[in-house]
């Protein structure tokens, strides 16, 4: 009978060690045992970025990168984007299971009725510049909320942590659609507790005088993204939203930490850079100089909406979404820009540099082009990201909270800089000490 343990032997020492396999993996800790003597620390693994350490034992998301599989809570995504919708998928992935007709009802009802801000959350975003990006005025407001509801500081109280997701959940969309018209100078559109998550979002973000009624292939269109968008396992943001967490910090400040992550352009930021990549290249006829550029460029310019940590064939969000832009498109009109993101995805996918890598589209390729479609600027797209992502954040939150397994994030490091010196007094420094 083969046995679920590692066998390692130190060439340094000569000594052979055994170590637990489970669940495919050796637990890092045990490596300590491994020492030259009795002043070493003991062994430990390097992994800049996360590449091989699994961080957390997680029940939410599940992904086959190599087979293009995504399910939340066992539940394929294709299955979810086609027949559920974005609170029932919140439900899901906050409670493991799917709700009944009643617990739906209640969940919705609960959401729809925590979508009010403060006032003096809106006096507070009044400070912003006219030309704040609207992902950075999310970002702070959501870290703000923590010192509007002190109760969220009980991370031990169940009900207290319901308490607090159900308000991130449910003043995402408010604080966003806030930021959006505070960029534009336009007056905020309270929320309205008639119309579903989606439409309500889309009005606050949309009413201008008269009456304004959401299409409903474009509410469709986007409770859908948000489905796509609601989790994705252990991405940079969810990381950052369980490394601060972790400190026991409440969960808005968790939260805001996965805003400040999602924000960066080569996580939630892609769509917008996918946007203006297009917009650079301009024509079908520049994609060959653009394609030869990427792959001359040492990795400076990539292929925006390309490539993922894990997916190493077609990302299954993109497939969806492919869908869906063609809905979107037969109501809004054509993205000009379509052509071009075709067209690009057609070379690259053929081109040896791309197939070698297995860089295929990821969910941002084509997210941006419906977004514009809707009427979305570009600054707004990682923030149409950030709302639905909230329940990923919030779902692995509470799982992290309460993992018995789990303590206060701290990695380790290996020290490169000088051994220890004597300090030199300002005057004697020669200056570039080394
Ligand atoms: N265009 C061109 N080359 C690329 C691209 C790309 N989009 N992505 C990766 N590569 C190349 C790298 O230069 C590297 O080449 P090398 O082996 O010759 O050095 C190789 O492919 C492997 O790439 P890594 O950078 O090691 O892959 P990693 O897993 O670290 O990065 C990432 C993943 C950040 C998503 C990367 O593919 C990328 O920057 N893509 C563009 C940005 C993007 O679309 N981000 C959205 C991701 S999805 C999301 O966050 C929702």
């Amino acid at each position: 009978m083969p046995k679920d343990t590692l066998t390692i032997t130190d060439n340094r020492t000569g000594k052979t060690y055994e170590v637990p396999i489970e669940n495919g993996c050796i637990r890092t800790p045990d490596l300590r045992q491994i020492k030259t003597g009795s002043d070493d620390f003991g062994l430990m693994g390097y992994d800049p970025a996360f590449l091989n350490t699994a961080n957390c034992k997680s029940a939410i998301t599940f992904i086959d990168g190599d087979k293009g599989i995504l399910e939340y809570r066992g539940y394929p995504i294709e299955q979810l984007a086609e027949k559920s919708n974005f609170l029932e998928v919140a439900y899901l992935l906050l409670k493991g299971e799917l709700p009944t007709e009643k617990e739906l009802e209640v969940f919705t009802n609960l959401v729809t009725h925590h979508t009010y801000v403060h006032e003096n959350v809106k006096s507070f975003m009044d400070g912003f510049r006219y030309d704040a990006h609207p992902m950075s005025m999310l970002g702070s407001t959501v870290a703000a909320l923590s010192g509007f509801y002190p109760d969220a500081k009980n991370i031990r109280d169940e009900r207290s942590r319901e308490i607090q997701i159900t308000r991130l959940i449910a003043k995402m969309p408010t604080i966003a659609a806030f930021s959006y018209r505070h960029t534009m100078g336009l007056p905020y559109v309270y929320p309205s507790n008639e119309l579903s998550y989606v439409a309500n979002f889309l009005t606050m973000m949309k009413h201008i005088g008269g009456a304004y009624k959401v299409h409903p292939v474009l509410e469709k269109a986007l409770d859908v993204l948000f489905i796509l968008h609601a989790d994705h396992e252990q991405n940079c943001s969810t990381t950052s939203v369980r490394t601060v967490g972790s400190s026991q910090v409440d969960p808005y400040s968790a939260v805001a930490a996965g805003v400040g992550a999602l924000y960066g352009p080569l996580h939630g930021g892609a769509n917008e850079a996918v946007l203006r990549m297009l917009r650079d290249i301009g024509h079908v006829s520049k994609i060959p100089e653009f394609i030869k550029q990427v792959k001359g460029g040492e990795g400076e310019k990539k292929l925006m909406g390309f490539g993922h940590r894990v997916y190493k064939s077609y990302d299954p969000r993109a497939k969806v979404i492919k869908r869906v832009a063609d809905e979107v498109f037969e109501v809004t009109g054509k993205n000009p820009l379509l052509d071009i993101a075709l067209e690009l995805e057609r070379i690259a996918l053929e081109d040896e540099y791309f197939v070698k890598r297995k860089l295929y589209p990821n969910v941002d390729f084509y997210s941006g082009l419906i977004y514009e479609a809707m009427g979305f600027q570009a600054e707004m797209f990682p923030v149409l990201f950030a709302i639905p992502r909230t329940v990923g954040w919030c779902a692995q939150w509470e799982e992290m909270v309460t993992d018995n397994e789990q303590k206060i994030a701290r990695p380790r490091q290996i020290y490169t800089g000088a051994t220890r010196r004597d300090y030199v007094a300002r005057e004697k420094r020669t200056g570039g000490q080394k």
